[in-house]
């Protein structure tokens, strides 16, 4: 069985994305959740893995199975500019979960981004149920605090706890200002 792994241009490729994002996050769920009512930023790459093929090499069900959306921003990390990436909308659909799909797509985004040298590190952000998919793949928690920009104006962000990857930085505390919409 082969994978493969594309990285491509997020507006780009969103039309096969969005399939999977409504069947993973559909909106009558998602406006009961603590961050239904954030408006996001758009992915500026994204990892994405087709369903692979079965062992006959067969697809059965074809189309996306894994999404992982990639930012880069110029933020500030206690007042001071810090170009950082981001990872966002991670997903997998249901009937292909538990197979390492997630897995190497974070770490095909994590690679992308390593290779971005300004990068200084990476934020996610995660429900508790999540906390330990990310911890057992190398992210810490950022006990800090985030501000982000909404339609109304900077608010402190607060829906969902932050994760950081370290590159050549390791903040684990103070205030990050994504200076624009959250991921
Ligand atoms: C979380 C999600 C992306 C994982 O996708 P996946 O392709 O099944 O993940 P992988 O197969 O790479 O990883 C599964 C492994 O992580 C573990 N794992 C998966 N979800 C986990 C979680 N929430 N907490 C702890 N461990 C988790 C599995 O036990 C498995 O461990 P193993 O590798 O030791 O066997 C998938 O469950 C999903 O789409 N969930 C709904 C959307 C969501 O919550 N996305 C995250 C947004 S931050």
């Amino acid at each position: 069985m082969s994978i493969e792994i594309d990285v491509l241009n997020g507006d780009a490729s969103w039309p096969r994305v969005e399939p999977l994002m409504n069947a993973v996050w559909p909106q009558h769920v998602v406006e009961k959740l603590s961050w239904g009512h954030v408006k996001w930023a758009h992915a500026d790459l994204r990892v994405l893995i087709e369903a692979p093929e079965d062992s006959n090499g067969e697809s059965p069900n074809p189309g996306l199975a894994c999404h992982v959306g990639i930012f880069f921003r110029t933020a500030t990390w206690n007042g001071r500019k810090v170009d950082i990436g981001g990872i966002g909308g991670v997903a997998t659909r249901e009937d292909f979960r538990g197979r390492g799909l997630a897995g190497l797509a974070l770490g095909a985004a994590v690679q992308t981004m390593r290779d971005h040298e300004a990068i200084k590190f990476a934020l996610l952000f995660c429900e508790p149920h999540n906390f330990a998919f990310y911890e057992a793949r190398g992210w810490h928690k950022f006990t800090g605090e985030i501000y982000a920009e909404q339609p109304e104006g900077r608010i402190r962000f607060e829906a969902m706890a932050p994760f950081v990857f370290d590159f050549t930085r390791a903040p684990r505390d103070g205030v990050i200002d994504l200076c624009g919409l959250p991921w």
